[in-house]
């Protein structure tokens, strides 16, 4: 515990806005806290290595808490950007993530290890009944993602207890040395666990880019355009680059930190909830599909639809990542909101990102209260893996996203916006129909009905994207703070 006390102890409010990294009275907090979790890595490739402790409760700890001395916190991350920035200097990032199991094999006292019943649960447990439902329908539902754990593949339908990440290299960093690197820290992994875990499976990521060196997806779209902000710094960007006054993306601290309990204050210690899904991608039956749906559109109105156009209609923007709504006088990527597409004629209530994100429309519909609606919200860190043909001839490629979302309260973000929200026909009005992208793909309920307005003209579709992501395997994960690490070994 904390040797902390008194007037001059600093102190974070869970609410607080705006951090300044700069700030003394926050270093304390930003030197115990992992990087990638307030802010992205921003590294182009890495490397998820999923552990099973096999050692003696004593040798896991002293083994992980040797390791734990590469952890990247919040603070080095920030540091290693600015030399990266200025030198061109690469930096590892290490950030490790613990399951409920690889507490259990630490041999954690109980009122050490987090609370979130989800993460005690694990994403395996179909039985652990949750409270999902939009809206004020507070019916407790068991298995509310419909996942299969039966089908996953290895390691997930195996007992995984650490997931360590690594990630290396900038935008223009060679990818053979980036994975060389990478290799070699593996071997150091491999040769200092020996004794006391095993590795279960590496799934490599990296960063996809288009023509314009944006960041994509294997859809081909632009990936990671709005994500909550907690330092002013990003604040600053954002309004600097388009305004926010349509869509304001700062969030409190606690929409993603949560006090550790194994930490070293409970005041200054802080971790996250990571929701961690390996999802398999249909680029081929995405874009057949969505050619059987540029050609309806074109017949229903007689103005010929593209491919990619109709593309778009599944996520809520266009490949480029320009939002199908626009807001503002100015093209604008976040600064916008769907105050002005009440009838969903524009961009479609059931698109990605109007279901994944609905910015007021639980407000405008429903009365839901913006706080509600927007304390929902998750923080991305994802990466792609796989084959990086994104025009493959056959359906069901090996290539997709390595989904990873961070959050204070899994239930009530993660599964809100998974089940609630994507997976719901209902939400956010009755008959508005599943997420294409991510919605349930397994559902039984009629086709998607809309509404779409082309060149002025307003036309109903019906039409229903299905099977273009698949559920590979998962789990729940706390990130711990960096003394939780550090207590390892005094407290054993
Ligand atoms: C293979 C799976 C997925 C793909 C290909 C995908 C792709 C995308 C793309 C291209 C965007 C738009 C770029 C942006 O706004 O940053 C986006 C946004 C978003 N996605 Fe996904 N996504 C996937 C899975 C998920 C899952 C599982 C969730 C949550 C349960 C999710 C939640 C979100 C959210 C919250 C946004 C931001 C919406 C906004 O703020 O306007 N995504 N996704």
């Amino acid at each position: 515990m904390s040797n902390l006390s008194g007037v001059n102890k600093p102190s974070i409010k869970l609410s607080q806005k705006h951090l300044d990294v700069n700030d003394p009275n926050l270093k304390i907090v930003l030197d115990d806290i992992q990087g990638n979790i307030l802010k992205s890595h921003g590294r182009t490739h890495s490397r998820h290595i999923f552990l099973k402790f096999t050692g003696k409760t004593e040798d896991n700890r002293h083994w992980l808490n040797q390791f734990a001395s590469k952890l990247t916190s919040a603070y080095k991350q920030h540091q290693t950007s600015i030399d990266y920035k200025s030198t061109g200097t690469e930096h590892l990032f290490t950030g490790i993530l613990l399951s409920n199991s690889g507490y259990q094999a630490l041999g954690i006292d109980d009122f050490k290890i987090p609370d979130d019943k989800a993460f005690r649960a694990g994403m395996k447990d179909l039985d652990f009944l949750y409270d999902t439902g939009p809206n004020g329908v507070h019916e407790r539902t068991n298995n509310p993602l419909n996942d299969n754990p039966d089908t996953w593949q290895h390691p997930f339908n195996d007992q995984v207890d650490l997931l360590i990440i690594l990630a290396y290299g900038g935008i223009d960093s060679d990818e053979i040395l980036c994975n060389d690197y990478l290799e070699n820290e593996i071997d150091n992994i491999k040769n200092s666990s020996k004794k006391v875990a095993s590795i279960l499976s590496i799934e490599k990521g990296y960063t996809l880019r288009n023509s314009n060196n944006d960041v994509i997806e294997h859809f081909g779209f632009v990936d990671g355009l709005s994500n909550p902000v907690f330092f002013k710094s990003d604040f600053d960007y954002w309004q600097n680059k388009e305004g926010v006054e349509y869509y304001d993306p700062t969030a409190p601290f606690d929409l993603v930190a949560v006090n550790d309990p194994g930490g070293f204050d409970e005041d200054l210690s802080f971790g996250t909830y990571v929701v961690y899904r390996k999802m398999q991608q249909n680029i081929r039956g995405f874009k057949d599909q969505a050619k059987s749906l540029a050609s309806e559109i074109s017949q229903k109105t007689g103005i010929q639809i593209d491919t990619e156009y109709a593309e778009a209609l599944a996520f809520g923007r266009h490949k480029d990542g320009t939002p199908l709504i626009q807001s503002t006088k100015t093209p604008s990527n976040n600064n916008f909101s769907y105050l002005e597409d009440m009838k969903g004629a524009k961009c479609p209530f059931h698109s990605h990102i109007r279901k994944t994100n609905p910015r007021g429309d639980t407000n405008r519909l429903n009365g839901t209260l913006m706080r509600n609606e927007r304390s929902h919200r998750i923080v991305r860190r994802g990466i792609s893996y796989g084959s990086k043909n994104l025009n493959p001839e056959t359906e069901w490629t090996d290539a997709g996203l390595l989904f990873l979302s961070c959050q204070s309260d899994i239930e009530q973000q993660f599964l809100v916006t998974q089940c609630g929200w994507s997976d719901n026909s209902n939400f956010p009005l009755d008959n508005t129909g599943h997420d294409p992208i991510t919605g349930d793909q397994n559902a039984k309920s009629s086709d998607n009905l809309w509404q779409h307005e082309i060149d002025g003209k307003v036309i109903d579709l019906d039409f229903r994207y299905k099977d273009l992501v698949r559920i590979l395997g998962g789990e729940y994960f706390f990130a711990p703070s960096i003394s939780f690490f550090k207590n390892l070994i005094d407290e054993s």
